[in-house]
């Protein structure tokens, strides 16, 4: 009855989890939730209000199918002032229904069955479905801990073959919260121009970020020799707080943008016009944004010094994003199994690894982005469940 193409997407084991919980709850049961990948804060009042003004006065129509010009505008200035590379409004952005959807433009224009698209392993888990939807065959680059989750470019060389269409990056890392240093990126670059695939930059977290300004990106100036077959992805959700406007951007070449533009016709006609006017005031947040990264850094601190003390886990520190991944491997059970048991029996939703892929097996994500009382409560009850196995 359903078509075979739907056998290709699984289920977001994260709403999976987070539905189990929901359920909890309403048994009244109170959960601490570590799952969900999204800020607490609500969209700035800023960012509302000028919203706000702007459906009064009836921006509520269709947009130009690459978005408004005065957000193209922007957000090339923006690029432009954080990354030293201007990109034409007018031919080079695409704004989108956030970034998820994105995918849908990018992949459907660029993919033919067959093609191979490497990723990350372990990464985020819905571009292999994204990715198998249209028929394209994701190849998985292992990342491990010691290296800080970095990728090799040794291993990446070993991946690409004739078939190679893409590379797909995420910097800070959902799960890892680990950022791709700039050596990497150069090596990246390099490979680019030899092989002449395409990347796609996750660039969702790249202000997210605690120790750096911002994290380092193929779209700087420095790289525009490969500039031609860079795909930035960039969105307002995480950042500036503003996961269900769902709103975002691609910047491609010309000719890509240009190439997109039927799909976006056909299945969106443009991105939402009021989320639009939304992202408008977003980029003039500079002060309530700075504000809410404070906080999650205080946050990250608190957490990584309560993970330390916890006996038989361990992890890094996140460098970005709001997520840190857990080693869970002296405690010998699964991380499907581990979170099964902290959800029943401790109450704390968590994210098992290997849902982030096979070499995410032996961690749990756990997602900050919940008030310091909420955290100090979650560590109690894990360093009291950990305690109890023997
Ligand atoms: C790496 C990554 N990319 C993309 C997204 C989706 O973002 P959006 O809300 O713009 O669709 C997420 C959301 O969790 C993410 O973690």
């Amino acid at each position: 009855m359903f078509s075979n193409r739907l056998g290709s997407i699984k289920p977001f084991i994260v709403m999976e989890i987070l539905e189990q919980a929901l359920a909890m709850e309403e048994k009244g049961i109170d959960v601490i939730h570590f799952e969900i990948g999204e800020p607490d804060f609500d969209t700035p009042e800023k960012i509302i209000n000028g919203c706000y003004e702007d459906i009064i006065a009836g921006k509520t129509h269709y947009t130009h199918s690459l978005g408004l010009l005065e957000l193209r505008n922007a957000l090339s200035k923006y690029k432009e002032r954080t990354r030293g590379t201007l990109f034409n409004p007018k031919t080079e952005i695409m704004v989108t229904g956030g970034t998820s959807p994105a995918f849908l433009n990018i992949l459907g224009t660029l993919i033919d069955p067959g093609d191979e698209i490497i990723i990350t392993d372990p990464g985020y888990p819905c571009y292999a479905n994204f990715i198998q939807f249209f028929g394209g065959k994701p190849v998985y680059l292992p990342i491990y801990e010691e290296d800080e989750f970095n990728l090799d470019i040794n291993a990446l060389k070993h991946l690409i073959t004739k078939k190679t269409k893409m590379l797909i990056l995420n910097s800070p890392s959902n799960p890892t919260g680990q950022i791709i240093p700039d050596k990497t990126l150069d090596g990246i670059a390099k490979l680019m121009l030899e092989n002449k695939f395409w990347t796609i930059s996750d660039e969702i977290y790249s202000e997210l970020t605690y120790d750096k300004e911002r994290a380092p990106s193929l779209s700087e100036k420095k790289y525009s020799e490969c500039h031609d077959r860079l795909i930035v992805l960039d969105g307002f959700s995480k950042f500036w707080a503003m996961t269900g406007w769902r709103i975002g951007y691609i910047i491609a070449p010309a000719n890509l943008i240009k190439a997109m533009m039927p799909i976006q016709q056909n299945f969106s006609i443009c991105a939402p016009s009021i989320s639009q006017t939304a992202a408008i005031h977003a980029l003039e947040c500079d002060v309530e944004t700075q504000k809410m990264l404070d906080i999650y850094r205080k946050r990250r601190k608190f957490i990584v010094n309560r993970i330390s003390a916890i006996p038989k886990i361990s992890c890094l520190v996140p460098k970005g994003a709001f997520y840190l991944f857990c080693n869970i491997k002296k405690l010998e059970i699964g991380s499907i199994e581990l979170s099964k048991r902290l959800l029943e029996k401790a109450h704390i939703a968590v994210t098992p690894g290997v849902a982030f892929g096979k070499n995410g097996e032996g961690f749990i994500r756990i997602s900050y982005p919940t008030d310091i009382d909420n955290i100090s409560e979650g560590m109690d009850r894990l360093k009291i469940f950990i305690n109890s196995i023997d």
